[in-house]
């Protein structure tokens, strides 16, 4: 393939735009496609419709080169070679699997358009053994086509460089010519050193859900030592640290505190689990519904010090709630644990003011229940406490002194270990935060 070849890429969300904006960059033609004919407007005049660092002026630059249109005609896949399928895979509505509609559907429509030699390139979690069936769709409904499966391990807030600069790439394919297609399309990021790794479509399909079952996992373990820490008087930011120097552990993915949310990881281990039970190997992940419960449980952990510090009954009190985002750098507010936490202290009855430099309007449409702030000074004023649950940098760079003035009562519970506690301290607040005792 050369570079003046087309590619497509069907599912313009978080996984597809990103995938769009950055192949386009790379100097491909590439044509975005999703049912949405809002998003699809929306991305045609060069507007991303959710909030991604680097990814908004990536996508206006590649607009400009005439490479890069978006369209909800699925027949403009008839000049595309590559068709990277990006949609997403969430949880089901009546049970722990991934609901796999989306998935079918994309490739059924395109299926008629395909051209004789191009490849279907699966991008989306799926259980293993989807692709495969996909590909015995297509054998019938396209057989001059292949399917192969590229696993996505961007991250949120990091997706433009996870996309075009990953620490490795990953393809499940049945031939050898699916391979040669991807390497020449990925040409560019593997001249930078990128570790290549070939598979066959369950392998390639199980390390992206095994990836994030251990990075799961990895979270619900320092939160457990949050638990044992608490109940022992200990500190789980220094324990962290410590076991973290070995590099067999190593120091990343272990900050304790309310725990992962987002589109990925949560469902992601359910839909893992249900497929293991299909395949007979329940057993085998029993382990990851102990890490679910953990990390639920953490954010039940957050709501006990609120009813310990001010009292059971929640309804006298404003609760001035610092982040509604999954994690920072993000409007994602999908199973975010701190809008979970809001919501179920405003269902106990207290005052919640909910602030987030970037998720209000994505919150808002979750719990329109909710009370919204559009600064911090106007979430906190006359506040009984300050629960700071998703730690962007802005609240880092909070003054404990001059917060305090605007509070009711100076009180803060740290459900990110993020803050400096000695400073909130000095500034003569009492301080709490998951997993540290004193
Ligand atoms: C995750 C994976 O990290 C990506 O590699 C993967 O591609 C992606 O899912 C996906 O499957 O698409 P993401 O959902 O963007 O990426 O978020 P993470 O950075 O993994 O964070 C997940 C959650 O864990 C957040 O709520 C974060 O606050 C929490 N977390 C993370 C902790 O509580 N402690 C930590 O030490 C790290």
């Amino acid at each position: 393939m050369t570079m003046n070849e087309t590619l497509s890429v069907i599912g313009c969300g978080y996984l597809g735009a990103t995938h769009a904006a950055c192949m386009s960059s790379l100097g491909f033609t590439v044509i975005g496609i999703d049912t949405d004919p809002e998003k699809v407007a929306m991305l045609s005049r060069g507007e991303l419709p959710f909030y991604e660092p680097g990814l908004d002026t990536l996508l206006a630059q590649e607009m400009k080169t005439g490479r890069l249109t978006f369209t909800t005609d699925f027949s403009a896949v008839a000049e595309a070679d590559v068709h990277f399928v990006c949609v997403g895979t969430p949880q089901s509505k009546d049970g722990l699997a991934a609901d796999l509609t989306y998935v079918k559907s994309a490739v059924a429509a395109i299926a008629p358009y395909l051209k004789d030699g191009s490849l279907v390139v699966g991008k989306s979690t799926v259980p293993v053994g989807t692709a495969q069936s996909l590909r015995n769709q297509l054998a019938e409904s396209a057989p001059q086509s292949d399917l192969a499966w590229n696993p996505e391990f961007l991250r949120e807030g990091f997706a433009v460089e996870d996309t075009l600069t990953p620490n490795r790439l990953v393809v499940g394919v049945a031939n050898d010519r699916a391979e040669e297609i991807l390497k020449s399309v990925y040409e560019p990021i593997i001249a930078l050193g990128t570790p290549w790794i070939r598979a066959d479509l369950p392998t390639a399909e199980l390390v992206k859900v095994a990836a994030n079952s251990f990075l799961a996992t990895k979270i619900s373990f320092i939160n457990a030592m949050a638990e044992v820490c608490e109940a022992a008087g200990g500190d789980v930011t220094v324990l962290a640290k410590a076991i973290g120097y070995d590099p067999r552990i190593g120091n990343r993915f272990l900050q304790a505190g309310i725990g992962f949310g987002g589109g990925c990881l949560p469902k992601d281990i359910r839909a893992f689990m249900a497929r293991a039970e299909e395949l007979g190997a329940k057993q085998a992940l029993e382990f990851l519904r102990e890490i679910d419960a953990i990390n639920l449980r953490a954010r039940q952990r957050v709501i006990d010090v609120v009813r310990s510090d001010l009292s059971e009954n929640l309804s006298q009190y404003k609760i001035a709630v610092l982040g509604a985002t999954f994690k920072p750098d993000s409007d994602d507010v999908r199973d975010s644990p701190a809008l979970d936490i809001a919501a179920q202290l405003h269902a106990a009855g207290a005052h919640v003011v909910v602030h987030d430099p970037k998720g209000i309007e994505p919150a808002r449409k979750r719990f329109p229940s909710l009370n919204f702030a559009e600064s911090v000074t106007e979430c906190v004023k006359g506040a009984d406490l300050i629960l700071h649950l998703t730690e962007w940098k802005e609240y880092r760079a909070l003054d404990p002194s001059e917060l305090g003035h605007l509070v009711k009562n100076k009180i803060i519970i740290d459900g990110r270990n993020a803050l400096d506690r000695d400073l909130w301290r000095s500034a003569g607040w009492k301080f709490h935060a998951l997993g540290r005792t004193d």
